[in-house]
Formats: C-alpha cells, structure tokens, sequence
C-alpha cells in the first residue's frame, strides 16, 4: 500500500549507495561520504518543488528566457545524524541558509526530546528542506516540522534515507502538506523502534560511536 505524498528513490545510483551505506562492513568515513551524496540526489528530487521566476539573462551573445528561484532556500538538519547529509546539501546550492534542530529519541519510550534549535530570524516565503536519515517511529520527523511552522515555514520537503513504513504513515498523518523523499522503504521496526533491515544507528555508524 502506498503511502500518500511519499515517494521512494528508484535511481540506481541512489540504490547502489544505499546498499553500500546498509553494508555492517561499511567504516564512519564511507558511511558519511555515502549519506552526503545520498542527500544530493535525494535533495535535488525534493527541491523540485521550489518556486521560479522567469529572468531575462544576457549571454555574451544575446539575452535568454531564463528560470531563477523565486524563494529562498533553507535546509534544517536534525542533530545529530542529519549533520552527515549537510555537505551534500550545502553542495546542492551552497547560497543555501542552514538551521539546525536537536533532537534525540527517550530510548525507553521513544519519544522525540528536543534540545536545540538555530534558525533563521524567519522561515516565512523559504522553500525549507528538512534532513534526517531515519524515519523510524516518525516522532524525531514529526516533532521537527512542529518546530518549523511554529516558526512560520509554510513550504517544506522532508529527506530521509531510509523510512519505516510505520514511520512515514505517522508523518503524513501529522503533516499531510509535508511532501517526504525517502531512499528506501523497509516494512518493519522492531521492539526498539529500529528499521528492519535497516542500516543500524546511523548516528552512531555515522560518527564511529558504536
Ligand atoms: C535517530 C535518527 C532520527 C531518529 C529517528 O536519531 O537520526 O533523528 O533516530 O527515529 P524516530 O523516527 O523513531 O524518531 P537518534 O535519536 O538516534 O539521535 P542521534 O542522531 O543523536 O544519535
Ligand atoms: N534511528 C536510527 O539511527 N536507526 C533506526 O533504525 C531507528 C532510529
């Protein structure tokens, strides 16, 4: 069954990466390299909904009906393993503003608890493209985005890596105007509010914490 407002990467470039990132062999420095270049392709399908303006632009040789960005870009990562697809994001479009969320989920109930938040004075008019690897119980997600419109920002796109299917059903049942861009969809969490297969604790592999 379809998730609604969801889409699931099928470029093969992103699934080879994917792999390679799920791999138990996979060592920290690959494993960020991977999740940066993940967040390219992920991100670049995601901001296809940013809104343009036509442009008059003069080449060296005449003008040209051109197509710019009528908003402005913000990417907000969710500490702390969302910092692993900032470079790739950051490379995307480096005139980009950057916000961070902190957010860790209570191991025994799983539930989000925030403890940090840096933006922008406003959100309001930005296109704001949230980064997370993992969707798993959705409450990290799901919190995060409680933060950005209380915070004004009324156009958004969420990146994740990987999904649950439980965890992208809660999204969309919290943030229906949300669109999400996911990588991959695994069917399963398990009683630790783990995916299932999964990549493990992608903070933890990611920074060498295991
Ligand atoms: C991970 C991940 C998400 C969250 C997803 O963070 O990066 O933020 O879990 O789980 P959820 O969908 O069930 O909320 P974690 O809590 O491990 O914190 P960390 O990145 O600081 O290690
Ligand atoms: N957070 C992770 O890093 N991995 C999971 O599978 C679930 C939450």
């Amino acid at each position: 069954m379809t998730v609604p407002n969801l889409s699931v990467c099928k470029h093969p470039l992103v699934l080879d990466k994917i792999a390679r990132l799920r791999d138990r062999k996979t060592v920290s420095a690959d494993f960020r390299r991977l999740a940066g270049e993940i967040a390219i392709m992920l991100g670049c399908e995601a901001l296809s909904g940013v809104k343009t303006k036509p442009e008059l632009v003069r080449t060296p040789i005449d003008t040209c009906e051109s197509v710019r960005l009528a908003q402005e870009l913000t990417f907000v990562t969710i500490l702390r393993a969302g910092l692993g697809m900032t470079d790739g994001l950051m490379k995307l479009e480096p005139n980009a503003r950057l916000a961070h969320i902190g957010i860790y989920r209570n191991e025994d109930t799983l539930e989000p608890v925030r403890y940090y938040a840096r933006f922008p004075q406003t959100l309001a008019g930005n296109f704001v493209l949230l980064a997370d690897p993992m969707l798993a119980t959705g409450g990290s997600a799901v919190e995060a985005v409680n933060i950005l419109k209380s915070r004004d920002a009324k156009h958004m796109a969420f990146i994740c890596i990987i999904a649950s299917r439980a965890g992208a059903k809660r999204f969309h049942q919290a943030h229906p105007d949300v669109p999400v861009c996911a990588g991959a969809l695994d069917e399963t969490l398990n009683e630790n509010g783990y995916i299932v297969p999964g990549l493990g604790d992608a903070g933890d592999r990611m920074f060498g914490t295991v």
